[in-house]
Parts: C-alpha cells; structure tokens; sequence
C-alpha cells in the first residue's frame, strides 16, 4: 500500500504534469484524454489517503516510556489527552486513537478501550477483533484501509497516533503525520524507549497551548516543568 502511496506521490502528478505539456505543446483528443483521465485519477487516489495527528509527550531526551509505562504522571497532559483525543467538529462522528500493542497494554484494563473514541491496535499477535470500540489488526495499511471503507470512512472524523514509539516511527516514516500534539516536560527520566525518529530542524511550532501562569509557556505540576504546542511538519505546511 505505502509503494502505492510513493506511487501516487511521485508518479502521478508526474503524469498529469506531462499530460498538460502535451496538451500545450500538441493539442490534440489523445492530449485531452490522458489530461482528463490522469487528472480524475489523480483526485480519487488523494480523496482516500488519509493522514493522521500524532500525540506524544517526551522529556529532555526524548523518552517516553519507562518499564511499559509512561515515566511521569502529568494530570494535565492527560487532561490534554483526553480533551484533544476526543474533540470533534462534527458531533456525529468520533475519532480514532491508533496505537501499538505495547501501549494498548500500558493502558490499565479497566480503562481500555479509550472511551468515545475507536481503539485501533496494531499487532501481529493479536488475534484480530472488529467490536463497535476495539479494533485490532495486524498493519497499519490494514488499518488504513478499514479506515477508508464504510462505515468508518464517514463516521471517523480525525485519526490519532498515540504511540508508542514503533508506531510513531512508522507513520513518520511513511509521511502519514499531519499535526503534532508535543508535550515537551524539561526533566530526564532515563527512559527505556525514546522517539528518535522527530526531527525538530523538519518541524514548525503552530501555537503553544499557553500556561495559566503570567509571561510564561511553561505548565508547572508537582515540580515538573512542560510545555504543551501544535507542531507541523515543515514540508506539510
Ligand atoms: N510518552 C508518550 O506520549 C507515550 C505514548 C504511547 C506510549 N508510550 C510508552 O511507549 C512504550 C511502548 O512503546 P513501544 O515502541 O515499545 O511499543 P508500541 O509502539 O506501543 O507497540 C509495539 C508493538 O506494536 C506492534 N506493531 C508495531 N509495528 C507494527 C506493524 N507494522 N504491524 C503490526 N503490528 C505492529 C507489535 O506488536 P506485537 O508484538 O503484538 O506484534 C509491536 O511489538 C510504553 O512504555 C508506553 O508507556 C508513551
């Protein structure tokens, strides 16, 4: 699927460019045809790409987790979380909170599934589920693809990455992040799995999400400092 996306990235365009080319430079029915043809195709395929938002909170060296868990307990990131997680603009439709096997299972059982959002999680060892809340599958391109299909193609309004660090990597590596919803807390953790994949020279602040103390970014909670900010990937803005 993701040569498919490169495919349609790349060639395609490519194709309608040349299309227009000939139709200047030999206008003729053939010129019209492939500037007609290429162009429909090219708008069908990019309707059903769907990108998603990606939500992380990381400490000075970029851990996020420690022992299967998160390394901090910040009330009001998770607040955040839950607040950003779930908000729509269309009160008929919810979210999706995507997420890898380790971190569906640092979440505790009695608050999984994430309430009011549908839980996707990726495993090759799972065996597969498709309840009204929980789905597991075993690729992000088979996610993606349940996502584009009916019923979910109407009824999901924003896909959130919410980790852990594989399937972070994964939808950078793959160009599928829109937003980034970064929580930066200015502490180390000596954590055991670190996002190494976000490069900050590639990413643009878009607005902190302000602190309720005077002339200050900063969130201060039990003696931890954060700061809380909407990011965008330089070469999506
Ligand atoms: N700070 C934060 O914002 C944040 C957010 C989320 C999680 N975390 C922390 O991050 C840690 C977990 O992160 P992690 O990177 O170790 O694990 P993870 O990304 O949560 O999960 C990894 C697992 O996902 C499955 N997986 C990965 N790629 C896949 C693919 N392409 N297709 C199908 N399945 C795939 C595999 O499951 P199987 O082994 O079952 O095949 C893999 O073992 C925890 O400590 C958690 O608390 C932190």
């Amino acid at each position: 699927m993701f040569v498919w996306f490169q495919f349609c990235n790349l060639f395609i365009p490519a194709i309608v460019f040349c299309s227009f080319v000939m139709l200047t430079v030999v206008p003729s029915d053939i010129s019209w045809f492939f500037v007609q043809y290429s162009s429909i195709f090219y708008f069908l395929e990019f309707s059903n790409m769907r990108k998603m938002n990606m939500i992380v909170a990381m400490d000075t060296e970029g851990g996020i987790g420690k022992n299967g868990v998160l390394p901090w307990r910040i009330r009001k990131d998770m607040q955040y979380f839950a607040a950003v997680t779930k908000k729509v603009s269309d009160p008929a439709k919810r979210n999706a909170v995507l997420m890898g096997r380790k971190c569906w299972e640092s979440i505790p059982e009695s608050r999984r599934p994430l309430p009011g959002r549908l839980n996707i999680v990726l495993s090759r060892q799972l065996a597969e589920q498709n309840t009204d809340n929980l789905l597991v599958v075993n690729s992000l391109e088979s996610a993606l693809k349940l996502l584009s299909e009916a019923p979910f193609v109407d009824s999901i309004e924003t896909i959130w990455n919410i980790g852990g660090a594989e399937i972070y990597d994964l939808a950078l590596r793959e160009n599928l992040v829109d937003e980034i919803h970064l929580t930066r807390i200015h502490k180390n953790f000596e954590a055991d799995v670190h996002l190494k994949s976000l490069d900050f020279n590639k990413l643009k602040k878009i607005i902190d999400v302000e602190a309720s103390s005077e002339n200050s970014e900063l969130f201060e909670e039990n003696g931890l400092q954060f700061e809380i900010g909407k990011w965008k990937i330089i070469e999506n803005c």
